[in-house]
């Protein structure tokens, strides 16, 4: 049969990015607005998003960013130890937070201020199951004697199993999966709980930081891991279950923060994102499955209407530019300097 050069797919959704804030915002927020209809934006800004008052004001930001844009940013509330139950019952019913996201403190960009240990947050979490509100999850633990690449696995083993017994009914999504653990995990699950997957952990595995040199611009959290995960993570959200979908974590951080002495975790992937989808897609001979993943599943997990517009994908060769217009020294994306094989072209 001849390879298919068009795919026209309902309009996607991101259900996971960082859009930052201030010039920031301003340089990346177009690049999810021209691919997706919604996203979920994560809370982790400095100081991070804990109200519904600063969550609406954040969303006005957006807004503000995309000047005749009809994108949608679906907003988070950041947990900590003191998260309030009614604070977050009151902001998921007026519509302002779409999901509460649970950073285990210090694991990752601006989590100083993240959760210490679940039990403190029970309040919270028996009020979220309550109403239905969804539990985002950076899946990794922080104890510093567990090696950095089986913090996923150990969370799952630690944390995640135990919430989910204790939390039958909370909606729950294991963000940016990483590891076959996770994979199976959530596979081996109810339909409560569910997991994003990013284009990079369908693309890289951990060598790919150490390729003829160290690079910054491969590194993100959760870290990629071996091969094995890099295909079983493949596995998962090319298999059609419906507990997988598209989530960018892209994650832009200005060049030299990226490239330092302690750089930063984050790779930004939002300007070639649906691209380098279907190139994974399509190499595991699942093109006829991206449209579910990136377009139904995650909407239909946290209750959402679908999308009703196309978009449409052409198999004609993009190249990534090395580097794209942002704050400082600009910002890398992922692919920098690769050629993908479909790219998108907008509405049908
Ligand atoms: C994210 C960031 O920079 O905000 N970084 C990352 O590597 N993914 C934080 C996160 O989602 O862990
Ligand atoms: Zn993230």
């Amino acid at each position: 049969m001849a390879e298919p050069t068009r795919l026209v797919i309902r309009r996607p959704d991101d259900w996971h990015v960082h859009v930052r804030d201030g010039a920031m915002l301003e340089a990346v927020a177009g690049f999810t607005a021209r691919q997706f209809a919604r996203a979920i934006v994560m809370p982790n800004l400095d100081p991070p998003i804990t109200t519904a008052g600063a969550a609406s004001a954040y969303r006005e930001r957006i807004r503000a960013a995309l000047p005749g844009s009809d994108f949608t940013a679906l907003m988070t509330c950041y947990l900590t130890d003191s998260a309030d139950p009614r604070e977050l019952a009151s902001g998921f019913e007026s519509g302002v937070f779409a999901a509460a996201k649970l950073y285990p403190a210090h694991a990752t960009t601006n989590s100083a201020f993240g959760v210490t240990a679940v039990r403190n947050i029970r309040p919270a979490l028996e009020a979220m199951q309550g109403i239905g509100m969804p539990l985002l999850v950076h899946g990794e633990v922080t104890d510093p004697d567990v090696d950095v690449f089986d913090r996923e696995k150990v969370f799952v083993e630690r944390v995640f199993a135990p919430l989910v017994r204790d939390f039958p009914g909370l909606k729950t999504v294991f963000e940016h999966v990483s590891t076959k653990e996770a994979c199976d995990f959530v596979l081996g699950s109810g339909p409560n709980v569910a997991a994003t997957v990013t284009p990079h952990h369908l693309a890289i595995n951990r060598n790919a930081m150490f390729a003829g040199g160290f690079r910054p611009h491969s590194y993100c959290l959760p870290v990629a891991k071996r091969e094995e995960h890099r295909l079983a993570v493949r596995r998962a959200a090319t298999s059609g279950s419906p507990k997988f979908f598209l989530g960018t974590d892209s994650a832009p951080h200005v060049v030299e923060r990226k490239q330092s002495a302690c750089g930063c975790a984050g790779i930004f992937n939002a300007p070639f994102a649906l691209e380098s989808y279907a190139a994974a897609f399509e190499e595991e001979g699942a093109l006829d499955r991206l449209e579910a993943f990136a377009s139904e599943n995650g909407a239909r997990f946290y209750g959402s209407p679908l999308n009703e517009g196309r978009i449409v994908l052409e198999r004609v060769a993009v190249a990534v530019p090395d580097t794209v217009a942002g704050p400082g020294d600009g910002l890398v994306p992922f692919h920098a300097g690769e050629t993908l094989e479909w790219r998108f072209a907008g509405a049908e």
